[in-house]
């Protein structure tokens, strides 16, 4: 008897841990069932995807959308909106909320407010901070928590671990991978007249200097190596500190930021003012090359997006009061197609980090690849779609995207998750039902 299976994709080309291959995929109840030529099977439903590449689901580790959030700011709701039409089929929501997120029940409180609200599926980092320590182990295995996040200098929010001692203490609780912002509190505090002289955006990279940043990755990895702790050097923006990261690789794993990857100082600031502030922020175009070389070298794990919606307002407060931060969860997919059209990194290369990288680093249960028995999360994508990024696109509240106006090669065109396509062809379907990431190290 001829199999039958919830949906079959035939035809496209699929990026499988074997390599690209034009091939079927079927799904049953929500999982990988078979991988292809499926000609006899049949199913509920059936897509052709002829000339169209089928992604295992792509995965954004790094979001602001600051749930519980005020009404005309960013939520769950709009932000995995915004992720659904970019492609991203799951978000991990940093806590750097309105009310910083520091307890286990701050993010059951999270995991309750998703659901039904969620158009992705999510997973929510608890913030490390000096009165929660003792209680970071018994919370970070939260099922659907992301682990540890430790903000070692200001950014958004008041969350902060800035001092050895205290970030030892963390280091010392738990033992998943912790995810680190790396800039020293210290030298941000003593550097600040440089924002405050400079008034300008253009001088963002010169408060918050090179030696910021890679002194506190420096001080993060001796610290880790002391604890033996696991540790994610979140959005790296310097040719030093990929130098010496890239000689640390048994504990520290690196991510960096399409941001990062795309615009370059001072031309940035010239042209979009605050709009490109982001902390750590966009430096020159040597860094730039040196976040590539990094990409092509393997140093890379991961991209994560930094999506961090502030409003127009907001922004347009005068530099420095005007917040640090840039919409970014729904651009990720298209601008790094481009680049792969460039001949800037392969789509394997791609594939690599934004799902098999964030499996690999988080240790997720059943996402990452297009493999029997995983998730049938699916990134469909046109590699030959020219479309142009426009402020009109962004489903986030406050409608802005540092790309407006780019043209790129390479679109997102349909979101599958677990099986049910939750986006396709620029149009939202069915309802929000996303649903908690599952790690394989939480209870
Ligand atoms: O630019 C940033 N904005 N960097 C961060 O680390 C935080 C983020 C935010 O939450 O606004």
């Amino acid at each position: 008897m001829a199999q039958s299976f919830d949906l079959i994709l035939r035809n496209g080309m699929v990026v499988t841990p074997n390599g690209t291959a034009r091939t079927d995929i079927a799904v049953h109840h929500g999982r990988i069932a078979a991988i292809g030529g499926l000609g006899g099977a049949s199913a509920a439903e059936e897509t052709d995807l002829r000339g169209l590449t089928v992604l295992p689901g792509v995965i954004d580790t790094q979001v602001h959308f600051r749930e519980p959030g005020l009404e005309h700011k960013e939520d769950l709701e709009t932000g995995t909106r915004a992720a659904a039409q970019g492609g991203v089929v799951a978000i991990f929501e940093m806590p750097n909320t309105k009310q910083s997120t520091t307890t286990g029940e701050a993010i059951l409180d999270k995991l309750a407010r998703a659901r039904g609200r969620a158009w992705v599926d999510h997973a929510f980092f608890i913030g490390a901070a000096s009165d929660n320590i003792d209680h970071l182990a018994e919370w970070e295995r939260i099922p659907g928590c992301a682990g540890i996040k430790v903000f070692m200098g200001s950014s958004t929010g008041n969350l902060l671990v800035a001092d050895d001692q205290t970030l030892g203490a963390v280091l010392a609780q738990g033992f998943r991978r912790i995810a680190v912002h790396c800039e020293d509190e210290g030298r941000l505090i003593e550097r600040k007249h440089v924002a405050e002289e400079g008034a300008h955006p253009r001088v963002h990279h010169h408060w918050r200097d090179v030696e910021t940043a890679l002194m506190a990755s420096k001080r993060l990895v001796a610290l880790a190596e002391k604890a033996r702790r696991r540790v994610h050097v979140l959005h790296v923006t310097t040719a030093e500190e990929m130098d010496f990261l890239a000689a640390h690789k048994d504990l520290a794993t690196v991510e960096t930021t399409p941001q990062h990857l795309t615009l370059a100082a001072p031309e940035c600031y010239e042209r979009l003012g605050t709009y490109a502030q982001m902390n750590p922020p966009i430096r020159g175009a040597q860094h730039r090359d040196a976040l590539w070389a990094a990409v092509a070298s393997g140093v890379v794990d991961v991209l994560g997006s930094d999506h961090a919606p502030h409003t127009r307002e907001e922004k347009d407060k005068p530099y420095p009061q005007s917040p640090s931060g840039m919409t970014g969860v729904q651009t990720l997919v298209p601008i790094m197609l481009d680049h792969v059209k460039q001949g800037r990194l392969s789509l394997e290369r791609l594939v690599d980090l934004t799902s098999a990288g964030p499996a690999r680093i988080y240790n997720l249960s059943g996402k990452g690849r297009i493999a029997v028995g995983y998730d049938a999360d699916f990134t469909v994508v046109d590699l030959k779609a020219e479309k142009i990024i426009t402020n009109d696109w962004i489903e986030s509240r406050c409608g802005w995207t540092p790309f407006d106006g780019m043209k790129v090669t390479g679109w997102p065109l349909a979101t599958i998750i677990r099986g049910q396509t939750v986006m396709r062809d620029g149009q939202l379907l069915g309802a929000a039902a996303g649903e908690p990431v599952r790690f394989q190290e939480c209870r």
